[in-house]
């Protein structure tokens, strides 16, 4: 059965619910689930922006066969060919053979990596300034590279300032039967999956993020984007500055929040117990924006999640194998792969002999961008003992003082 919803009076979200996938790109949980969100414009010509994972493939096809009730599809626009959207696109052709492609060059040469048999005649390519007439509706394309592919562009549809913005704006979380962002508590019930989206899959391409901002400003004017329609999660028509603001301080690496989160690696809960203890010493001198996580036990999406959004970082590992735990290397490793930058860092280091995984945490942190390691650090002999209670004290104080500072 059909399940679409109306996103203005001649525009159909026809995108579908997963719940299924346990790993998005075989690598992050849902807990949740995630949208695969595809649209049609009813204009004089018929439009389908973008397509589906083939997990919904069937589900996405009775949207389209509904919405369309009989038009034939004269366009199919496509601004993203990662197969968790571009996956139903043969299905599409074969549906609608005489359906014209709209997309843009770089994503010609990957369509056709991935396989797919589209006659040349049958794409239409367009590039950067390029618009397009539907009948009442005129589109204008966008490039948009690494947004998170190469090949990725956005469409502005001038007639009423709806932004089909590709991966940029999505969110992991199925979206329950609602569509518009101003149907959730957002802030409260969203928030969180939208970051761990955005930084894991888009993280690494700030730059990228800020120049599309500054195109869409500069190309359309931000005032003038009534509606962002991505390729994932809610749609956007009210309180668009919200989530603007929030990909401005995530795609520039501001800290959304002053707070500390203390990771530490532990194999026997002794750099646990030094954890815990140096944020109870936080809590009483007023820091009390903070939060622990286990490396070995916590996804490394979650941390990179909450590493967008805290100012402070306290990373306290084992030794092992004359190197630092694996899971906490792996953190690291994913942090410089995801161009964190811009934190002030603390580091407390444990091992029973040739303690070394302070140092090698360090050298890690020093070839991220923009990074303040503080002084301050502890060392501790297996476990915590009265007399590295000085040095605790020492680092909680530098912490307290660079927060409140
Ligand atoms: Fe949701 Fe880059 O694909």
């Amino acid at each position: 059965m059909y399940n679409y919803r109306k996103v203005t009076d001649d525009l159909y979200w026809v995108g579908a619910n997963e719940h299924r996938l346990a790993l998005f790109e075989n690598i992050h949980p849902l807990y949740h689930g995630v949208s695969y969100n595809a649209y049609v414009l009813l204009d004089e010509k018929t439009v389908l922006v973008d397509t589906a994972d083939w997990a919904v493939g069937r589900q996405f096809i009775e949207n389209v066969t509904a919405v369309l009730d009989g038009r034939p599809l004269d366009y199919l626009l496509i601004n993203h060919v990662e197969p968790d959207h571009a996956a139903s696109i043969q299905e599409v052709l074969l549906r609608w053979p005489d359906v014209k492609i709209i997309t843009s060059p770089k994503a010609v040469i990957l369509l056709h990596q991935f396989g797919f048999q589209i006659d040349a005649g049958q794409i239409e390519e367009v590039r950067e300034g390029d618009t397009k007439c539907f009948g009442k509706h005129t589109v204008a394309f966008v490039s948009a590279p690494m947004v998170h592919w190469p090949e990725a562009m956005v469409t502005f549809d001038t007639t009423n300032g709806v932004l089909f913005s590709a991966d940029a704006f999505g969110s992991f979380r199925a979206l329950d039967g609602k569509l518009f962002a101003d149907e959730f508590n957002f802030d409260q019930e969203w928030i969180d999956d939208a970051r761990r989206y955005y930084t894991n899959i888009v993280g690494k391409y700030g730059p990228q993020v800020v120049a599309l901002l500054n195109k869409a400003a500069k190309a359309v004017g931000l005032d003038n984007i009534k509606m962002l329609c991505p390729l994932h999660g809610p749609v956007w028509r009210k309180d668009l500055g919200y989530i603007i603001d929030k990909y401005t301080h995530w795609a520039t690496y501001e800290p959304e929040e002053k707070g500390v989160m203390i990771v530490y690696a532990s194999m026997y809960g002794n750099t646990e117990a030094a954890a815990e203890v140096l944020a109870a010493k936080l809590a009483e001198r007023g820091v009390l924006n903070t939060r622990l996580y286990d490396v070995s036990s916590t996804h490394v999406s979650y941390l990179i999640s909450d590493l967008f959004k805290y100012s402070h970082l306290v990373l306290a590992s084992v030794t092992y194998n004359l190197g630092i735990f694996p899971p906490m290397h792996n953190f690291l490793a994913d942090m410089k792969a995801l161009n964190l930058q811009n934190r002030t860092c603390a580091i407390v280091e444990n091992g029973s002999w040739a303690i070394r995984s302070g140092s090698l945490m360090r050298e890690c942190l020093e070839c991220l961008k923009h990074m303040t390691i503080l002084d301050d650090g502890v060392t501790i002999a297996s476990s915590l003992q009265s007399q590295n209670l000085p040095e605790m004290d020492a680092l909680a104080d530098a912490l307290a003082n660079s927060i409140k500072g």
